[in-house]
């Protein structure tokens, strides 16, 4: 029987895989672990003896908090993994309206996350990574790093990120947007980490209106850009994650048109506060049960902007050998060709990256003069951060 574990500091189970532990890359990262203070057991997902509901042990659903009523869960699914560069990963995307990208080593995501831990313990808030009592609310959400802090610009400079986005695009030109990194506790020491879910929605306006400032207009039936987040840590129906509704960019100028018109001067976002609740009511066949793709770390989820997409929380209990200090840890990184952005945007960039603002999900879109003032004060009274010292490449990712 699963049961909530005690506060008490951390043994770190071996991986579950007896085969994987003779290879030449499980020893190989075993000793990077040891180097770096965490170890396979914290990017592998544990699967054996666990009661998570793989296909081998269905296990019971739990309710989700904010679920829409009459939605049906989310389904845990196997779907297609693709190489950067692979044509048939923007097929998928056109397609389906997402895919899952192959883009950071084992090695790369131990490294990733040890400096995310690093980044944690001495922000000064007492956070230790092998001691869950240590992970109160309250030291979590202050030790938190912000979007220009050194493990977030390490995994948007991996070479095979911008890969994938230059496969999708079709450029080697690219901007990275400044965007965050979600990382959620491992909620079987404490069910009020767990989440809930429910908040669909649609990151870009649905229309297109001339103070954006893009270089080129979009209409409802335009992909203006590929967002996507790229995970360290497997994850499972337990861990929570990016849940979308396959297929949904296209449909989207169906939606905004019969469930948005009223707003439509107003560069409105279909979001979980206005037009979608009423058009899941409505139409509930429309949308079709919402999937959360199968990730393994290193992973990107890539999917088209209009797919109406959120984040869940886990489904199942844990595993009872989860013992991994993160359920979640990924990076939110979207790409834009650079010949998108107008000369604002990439001035406005170049000030965002020196005084440690963010910028959302589309890279080419400029920070409005009169946001970027008060994003500026806003960091700059808590936790700015000025990004690391860049390499080429992550340069040329910024302006
Ligand atoms: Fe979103």
């Amino acid at each position: 029987m699963w049961a909530p574990r005690s506060n008490a500091k951390m043994v770190m189970p071996p991986l579950a895989h007896a085969s994987d532990r003779s290879s030449p890359s499980y020893r190989r990262l075993r000793a990077l672990g040891e180097q770096l203070g965490g170890g396979v057991n914290e990017i592998r997902s544990p699967t054996a003896g666990s009661n998570c509901g793989g296909e081998d042990a269905p296990a019971e659903l739990l309710p989700i908090p904010g679920w829409p009523e009459g939605l049906p869960m989310y389904e845990f699914v196997d779907v297609p993994r693709f190489e950067p560069g692979d044509p048939a990963a923007l097929e998928h995307v056109n397609e389906h309206g997402y895919a899952v990208i192959s883009v950071l080593s084992l090695e790369e995501c131990a490294i990733a996350l040890s400096k995310f831990w690093r980044f944690i313990e001495a922000a000064g808030h007492g956070v230790r990574r092998d001691d869950p009592s240590s992970w109160t609310d309250e030291a979590w959400q202050a030790s938190l790093p912000p979007t220009h802090a050194e493990p977030l610009w390490f995994v948007r400079g991996v070479p095979k990120v911008a890969k994938c986005w230059e496969g999708l695009l079709g450029t080697d030109e690219l901007l990275v947007s400044f965007c965050g990194a979600p990382l959620n506790r491992n909620w079987s020491y404490n069910n009020q980490w767990r989440g809930g879910g429910g908040s669909f929605h649609v990151d870009r306006g649905a229309y297109y209106h001339p103070g954006l400032g893009v270089r080129i207009p979009y209409g409802l039936d335009d992909r203006d850009y590929i967002q996507g987040t790229v995970t360290l840590i497997d994850n499972g129906p337990h861990t929570g994650g990016n849940v979308v509704f396959p297929r949904s960019h296209k449909y989207f100028r169906y939606i905004a048109e019969t469930y948005h018109r009223p707003m439509k001067e107003q560069h409105a976002y279909i979001n979980s506060g206005s037009s979608l609740p009423a058009a899941m009511a409505a139409e509930p066949d429309l949308f079709g049960t919402p999937i959360m793709a199968k990730l393994k770390a290193g992973d990107a989820f890539v999917w088209d902007d209009r797919v109406i997409h959120g984040t869940c929380c886990g489904k199942v209990r844990p595993p009872n050998d989860a013992s991994a200090p993160l359920f979640r840890a990924a990076v939110h990184v979207t790409m834009s060709p650079k010949s998108l952005a107008m000369d604002e945007a990439l001035e406005t960039r170049k000030l965002a990256l020196e005084q440690g603002v963010s910028n959302g999900h589309p890279a080419h879109h400029p920070i409005p003069r009169r946001n970027f003032e008060s994003a500026v004060s806003y960091f700059a009274s808590g936790t700015k951060i000025p990004a690391p010292p860049l390499n080429t490449h992550q340069m040329s990712l910024v302006a």
